[in-house]
Protein backbone atom coordinates (compact mmCIF):
# COMPACT_ATOMS: atom_id res chain seq x y z
CA UNK A 1 0.00 0.00 0.00
CA UNK A 2 1.10 3.39 -0.60
CA UNK A 3 1.80 6.15 2.14
CA UNK A 4 -0.97 8.15 1.70
CA UNK A 5 -3.22 5.63 1.54
CA UNK A 6 -1.50 3.62 4.91
CA UNK A 7 -2.03 7.11 6.50
CA UNK A 8 -5.54 7.61 5.48
CA UNK A 9 -6.65 4.02 6.74
CA UNK A 10 -4.69 4.44 10.20
CA UNK A 11 -6.73 7.56 10.40
CA UNK A 12 -10.31 5.73 10.12
CA UNK A 13 -9.60 2.78 12.21
CA UNK A 14 -8.40 5.24 14.76
CA UNK A 15 -11.65 6.69 14.80
CA UNK A 16 -13.78 3.09 14.43
CA UNK A 17 -12.17 2.04 17.02
CA UNK A 18 -11.33 4.81 19.81
CA UNK A 19 -7.98 4.54 19.59
CA UNK A 20 -4.97 6.66 20.16
CA UNK A 21 -1.29 6.61 18.95
CA UNK A 22 1.38 7.69 21.55
CA UNK A 23 4.84 8.24 20.54
CA UNK A 24 8.09 8.51 21.81
CA UNK A 25 10.53 11.57 20.72
CA UNK A 26 12.81 8.74 19.31
CA UNK A 27 10.45 7.51 16.69
CA UNK A 28 11.10 7.50 13.33
CA UNK A 29 9.43 10.77 11.69
CA UNK A 30 6.56 9.81 9.92
CA UNK A 31 5.45 7.97 12.96
CA UNK A 32 5.77 10.91 15.27
CA UNK A 33 3.66 12.84 12.58
CA UNK A 34 0.54 10.74 12.88
CA UNK A 35 0.52 10.21 16.18
CA UNK A 36 -2.39 12.24 19.11
CA UNK A 37 0.89 12.71 21.34
CA UNK A 38 4.70 12.72 20.74
CA UNK A 39 6.76 13.01 24.57
CA UNK A 40 9.27 11.39 26.84
CA UNK A 41 8.83 8.64 28.97
CA UNK A 42 6.81 10.59 31.91
CA UNK A 43 4.92 12.60 29.49
CA UNK A 44 3.55 9.03 27.55
CA UNK A 45 2.98 7.29 31.27
CA UNK A 46 0.62 10.62 31.75
CA UNK A 47 -0.60 10.82 29.07
CA UNK A 48 -1.73 6.95 29.02
CA UNK A 49 -2.98 7.24 32.30
CA UNK A 50 -5.56 10.14 31.36
CA UNK A 51 -6.76 9.62 28.46
CA UNK A 52 -10.12 8.30 27.77
CA UNK A 53 -9.82 5.62 24.84
CA UNK A 54 -10.67 1.96 24.17
CA UNK A 55 -6.73 1.64 22.87
CA UNK A 56 -3.62 2.70 22.95
CA UNK A 57 -0.97 2.29 20.05
CA UNK A 58 2.12 2.10 21.99
CA UNK A 59 4.78 3.48 19.46
CA UNK A 60 7.89 3.48 21.22
CA UNK A 61 9.49 0.19 23.15
CA UNK A 62 8.12 -2.66 25.35
CA UNK A 63 8.16 -1.09 28.69
CA UNK A 64 6.24 1.83 27.80
CA UNK A 65 3.96 0.09 26.60
CA UNK A 66 3.98 -1.79 29.92
CA UNK A 67 3.82 1.36 31.94
CA UNK A 68 0.80 2.23 29.85
CA UNK A 69 -0.97 -1.14 30.40
CA UNK A 70 0.04 -0.96 34.40
CA UNK A 71 -1.15 2.37 34.81
CA UNK A 72 -4.66 1.53 32.47
CA UNK A 73 -5.47 -1.95 32.59
CA UNK A 74 -9.28 -1.27 31.41
CA UNK A 75 -7.49 0.16 27.82
CA UNK A 76 -6.29 -2.50 25.28
CA UNK A 77 -2.64 -1.16 24.99
CA UNK A 78 -0.78 -2.29 21.55
CA UNK A 79 3.24 -2.35 20.62
CA UNK A 80 3.35 -2.54 16.78
CA UNK A 81 6.63 -4.18 17.02
CA UNK A 82 6.65 -6.95 19.32
CA UNK A 83 10.21 -7.04 18.97
CA UNK A 84 10.67 -3.40 19.97
CA UNK A 85 12.64 -3.36 23.62
CA UNK A 86 14.82 -1.86 25.36
CA UNK A 87 18.34 -3.58 25.96
CA UNK A 88 19.17 -1.50 29.36
CA UNK A 89 15.82 -2.45 30.59
CA UNK A 90 16.58 -6.11 30.30
CA UNK A 91 19.70 -5.39 31.99
CA UNK A 92 18.62 -6.27 35.74
CA UNK A 93 16.17 -9.22 36.29
CA UNK A 94 13.46 -9.24 39.09
CA UNK A 95 15.76 -11.91 41.01
CA UNK A 96 18.62 -9.05 41.05
CA UNK A 97 16.39 -6.59 42.23
CA UNK A 98 15.14 -8.80 44.98
CA UNK A 99 18.92 -9.81 46.04
CA UNK A 100 19.89 -6.26 45.96
CA UNK A 101 17.23 -5.34 48.63
CA UNK A 102 18.11 -8.14 50.89
CA UNK A 103 21.94 -6.75 50.60
CA UNK A 104 20.65 -3.68 51.70
CA UNK A 105 17.49 -3.52 54.10
CA UNK A 106 17.91 -0.54 54.50
CA UNK A 107 17.37 1.07 51.49
CA UNK A 108 14.86 2.17 49.14
CA UNK A 109 15.02 1.34 45.29
CA UNK A 110 14.41 3.90 42.91
CA UNK A 111 13.80 1.11 39.35
CA UNK A 112 14.30 3.64 36.43
CA UNK A 113 11.11 3.28 34.25
CA UNK A 114 13.16 2.22 31.96
CA UNK A 115 12.41 -1.81 33.45
CA UNK A 116 10.37 -4.86 33.32
CA UNK A 117 6.82 -4.94 35.04
CA UNK A 118 8.79 -7.26 37.10
CA UNK A 119 11.68 -5.26 38.32
CA UNK A 120 8.74 -2.34 38.73
CA UNK A 121 7.11 -4.62 41.17
CA UNK A 122 10.26 -5.42 43.00
CA UNK A 123 10.85 -1.08 43.50
CA UNK A 124 9.59 1.20 46.25
CA UNK A 125 9.26 4.10 43.23
CA UNK A 126 9.56 4.39 39.67
CA UNK A 127 11.61 7.67 38.20
CA UNK A 128 12.07 8.74 34.70
CA UNK A 129 15.00 11.03 33.17
CA UNK A 130 12.49 13.99 33.66
CA UNK A 131 12.16 13.18 37.59
CA UNK A 132 14.88 11.25 39.16
CA UNK A 133 16.81 13.79 41.29
CA UNK A 134 13.02 14.87 42.66
CA UNK A 135 12.09 11.25 43.04
CA UNK A 136 15.11 10.74 44.83
CA UNK A 137 15.28 13.77 47.02
CA UNK A 138 12.15 12.90 48.33
CA UNK A 139 12.80 9.86 49.75
CA UNK A 140 13.26 9.52 53.09
CA UNK A 141 15.90 7.57 53.62
CA UNK A 142 19.34 8.04 53.37
CA UNK A 143 20.56 4.91 51.40
CA UNK A 144 18.77 4.70 47.79
CA UNK A 145 19.69 1.45 45.53
CA UNK A 146 19.51 2.88 42.08
CA UNK A 147 18.34 0.22 38.78
CA UNK A 148 19.44 -0.19 36.43
CA UNK A 149 21.40 2.73 34.83
CA UNK A 150 24.65 3.71 36.37
CA UNK A 151 25.00 6.79 34.32
CA UNK A 152 21.74 7.87 35.56
CA UNK A 153 22.64 6.83 38.67
CA UNK A 154 25.95 9.11 38.78
CA UNK A 155 23.97 11.87 37.79
CA UNK A 156 21.33 11.74 40.58
CA UNK A 157 24.49 11.28 42.63
CA UNK A 158 26.01 14.18 41.97
CA UNK A 159 23.03 16.18 42.59
CA UNK A 160 21.89 14.61 46.13
CA UNK A 161 25.42 14.45 47.99
CA UNK A 162 23.45 14.07 50.93
CA UNK A 163 21.97 10.65 49.38
CA UNK A 164 24.01 7.37 49.30
CA UNK A 165 23.37 5.62 45.95
CA UNK A 166 24.12 2.35 45.19
CA UNK A 167 23.97 1.81 41.05
CA UNK A 168 23.21 -1.61 39.27
CA UNK A 169 25.89 -1.42 36.34
CA UNK A 170 23.74 -1.30 33.44
CA UNK A 171 23.46 1.16 30.95
CA UNK A 172 22.13 2.29 27.68
CA UNK A 173 24.44 1.64 24.31
CA UNK A 174 23.20 4.34 22.82
CA UNK A 175 23.97 6.70 25.14
CA UNK A 176 26.52 4.83 26.41
CA UNK A 177 28.95 5.25 23.57
CA UNK A 178 28.53 8.89 23.32
CA UNK A 179 32.41 9.98 24.29
CA UNK A 180 33.08 13.48 25.24
CA UNK A 181 35.73 13.95 22.33
CA UNK A 182 32.76 13.58 20.37
CA UNK A 183 30.90 16.49 22.14
CA UNK A 184 34.09 18.20 21.40
CA UNK A 185 34.19 17.60 17.75
CA UNK A 186 30.82 19.05 17.39
CA UNK A 187 31.78 22.04 19.11
CA UNK A 188 34.54 22.83 16.88
CA UNK A 189 32.31 22.89 14.31
CA UNK A 190 29.15 24.50 16.06
CA UNK A 191 31.52 26.78 18.76
CA UNK A 192 28.06 28.96 19.76
CA UNK A 193 25.93 25.93 19.87
CA UNK A 194 24.73 24.86 23.34
CA UNK A 195 25.27 21.30 24.02
CA UNK A 196 21.94 19.19 25.47
CA UNK A 197 23.00 16.16 26.57
CA UNK A 198 20.40 13.21 28.02
CA UNK A 199 21.25 12.02 31.64
CA UNK A 200 21.82 8.65 29.96
CA UNK A 201 25.05 10.06 29.12
CA UNK A 202 28.72 9.15 30.59
CA UNK A 203 29.34 11.48 34.03
CA UNK A 204 32.25 13.30 31.50
CA UNK A 205 29.58 14.23 28.90
CA UNK A 206 27.79 15.19 31.18
CA UNK A 207 29.60 17.20 33.01
CA UNK A 208 30.60 19.40 29.66
CA UNK A 209 26.91 20.11 28.71
CA UNK A 210 25.40 23.17 28.54
CA UNK A 211 22.03 21.30 30.07
CA UNK A 212 20.87 17.99 30.83
CA UNK A 213 17.63 16.99 30.08
CA UNK A 214 15.08 13.90 29.65
CA UNK A 215 13.84 14.08 25.72
CA UNK A 216 10.79 16.16 26.81
CA UNK A 217 13.29 18.65 28.53
CA UNK A 218 15.05 19.44 25.85
CA UNK A 219 12.59 19.60 23.67
CA UNK A 220 11.31 22.75 25.90
CA UNK A 221 14.62 24.03 26.34
CA UNK A 222 15.15 24.42 22.59
CA UNK A 223 11.80 26.02 22.25
CA UNK A 224 12.47 28.64 25.26
CA UNK A 225 16.49 29.31 25.42
CA UNK A 226 17.53 32.47 22.77
CA UNK A 227 20.12 30.24 21.59
CA UNK A 228 19.72 29.82 17.64
CA UNK A 229 21.94 26.47 17.33
CA UNK A 230 21.92 23.39 19.68
CA UNK A 231 24.03 20.19 19.71
CA UNK A 232 21.90 17.45 20.72
CA UNK A 233 23.60 14.72 22.96
CA UNK A 234 20.75 11.58 22.50
CA UNK A 235 18.68 9.42 20.41
CA UNK A 236 18.63 11.13 16.92
CA UNK A 237 15.26 10.52 16.21
CA UNK A 238 14.39 13.68 18.52
CA UNK A 239 16.12 15.98 15.93
CA UNK A 240 12.74 15.37 13.84
CA UNK A 241 10.48 16.96 16.37
CA UNK A 242 13.41 19.83 17.20
CA UNK A 243 13.40 21.06 13.76
CA UNK A 244 9.68 20.95 13.19
CA UNK A 245 8.69 22.86 15.99
CA UNK A 246 11.29 25.01 15.66
CA UNK A 247 12.03 25.64 12.21
CA UNK A 248 14.02 28.90 12.66
CA UNK A 249 16.47 27.16 14.93
CA UNK A 250 19.38 24.43 13.94
CA UNK A 251 20.12 21.06 15.79
CA UNK A 252 23.18 19.21 15.34
CA UNK A 253 23.68 15.69 16.23
CA UNK A 254 26.59 14.04 17.45
CA UNK A 255 28.80 12.08 15.54
CA UNK A 256 29.19 8.70 15.27
CA UNK A 257 25.16 9.17 15.13
CA UNK A 258 23.27 7.50 18.02
CA UNK A 259 20.58 5.70 16.89
CA UNK A 260 18.42 2.55 19.65
CA UNK A 261 18.01 0.31 16.75
CA UNK A 262 14.95 -1.04 18.31
CA UNK A 263 13.00 2.73 18.35
CA UNK A 264 13.37 2.45 14.60
CA UNK A 265 11.74 -0.91 14.21
CA UNK A 266 8.32 0.74 13.44
CA UNK A 267 7.13 1.33 10.56
CA UNK A 268 3.39 3.13 9.27
CA UNK A 269 2.49 -0.58 8.10
CA UNK A 270 3.16 -1.80 11.89
CA UNK A 271 0.65 0.89 13.14
CA UNK A 272 -1.92 -0.03 10.56
CA UNK A 273 -1.28 -3.65 11.25
CA UNK A 274 -1.83 -3.13 14.50
CA UNK A 275 -4.79 -0.91 14.71
CA UNK A 276 -6.46 -3.63 11.86
CA UNK A 277 -5.38 -6.85 13.66
CA UNK A 278 -5.55 -5.31 17.14
CA UNK A 279 -2.12 -6.78 17.54
CA UNK A 280 0.32 -6.90 19.81
CA UNK A 281 -1.39 -7.07 23.40
CA UNK A 282 0.73 -6.28 25.97
CA UNK A 283 0.02 -8.42 29.06
CA UNK A 284 0.76 -8.40 32.61
CA UNK A 285 0.25 -10.60 35.22
CA UNK A 286 -2.38 -9.25 37.63
CA UNK A 287 -0.69 -9.78 40.80
CA UNK A 288 2.87 -7.91 39.33
CA UNK A 289 0.80 -5.58 37.81
CA UNK A 290 -0.47 -4.36 41.11
CA UNK A 291 2.56 -4.00 42.68
CA UNK A 292 4.56 -2.14 39.94
CA UNK A 293 1.53 0.36 39.94
CA UNK A 294 1.94 1.28 43.30
CA UNK A 295 5.47 2.41 42.37
CA UNK A 296 4.50 3.87 39.12
CA UNK A 297 1.69 5.84 41.29
CA UNK A 298 4.16 6.42 44.04
CA UNK A 299 5.94 8.72 41.80
CA UNK A 300 3.20 10.52 39.67
CA UNK A 301 2.10 11.99 43.39
P1 LIG B 1 13.09 9.99 28.04
O1 LIG B 1 12.22 9.60 29.17
O2 LIG B 1 14.00 11.13 28.36
O3 LIG B 1 12.30 10.23 26.80
O4 LIG B 1 14.10 8.79 27.76
C1 LIG B 1 13.70 7.53 27.38
C2 LIG B 1 14.82 6.72 26.90
O5 LIG B 1 14.65 5.59 26.56
C3 LIG B 1 16.13 7.33 26.84
O6 LIG B 1 17.01 6.51 26.19
FE1 LIG C 1 16.62 1.76 25.82
FE2 LIG C 1 18.72 3.27 25.22
FE3 LIG C 1 16.94 2.68 23.32
FE4 LIG C 1 16.32 4.38 25.32
S1 LIG C 1 17.85 4.68 23.70
S2 LIG C 1 15.04 2.70 24.52
S3 LIG C 1 17.45 3.44 27.02
S4 LIG C 1 18.30 1.24 24.41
Amino acid sequence: MEKEKIIEQIKKLKKEKKAIILAHNYQIGEIQDIADFVGDSLELSKKAAGVSCRIIVFCGVRFMAETAKILSPEKKVLLPKKEAGCPLADMIKAEEARELKQMYPDAEIVAYVNTNAEVKAESDICCTSANAVEVARKIKVEKIIFVPDKNLASYVAKNLPEKRIIPFQGYCYVHDKIKKEDIAKAKENHPDAKVIVHPECRPEVIEIADMVASTGGMIRFAKESPAKKFIIGTEEGIIHRLKKENPEKEFFPIFPLPVCKDMKLTTLEDVYLALKEERYEIEIEESIRKKAKKALDRMLQ
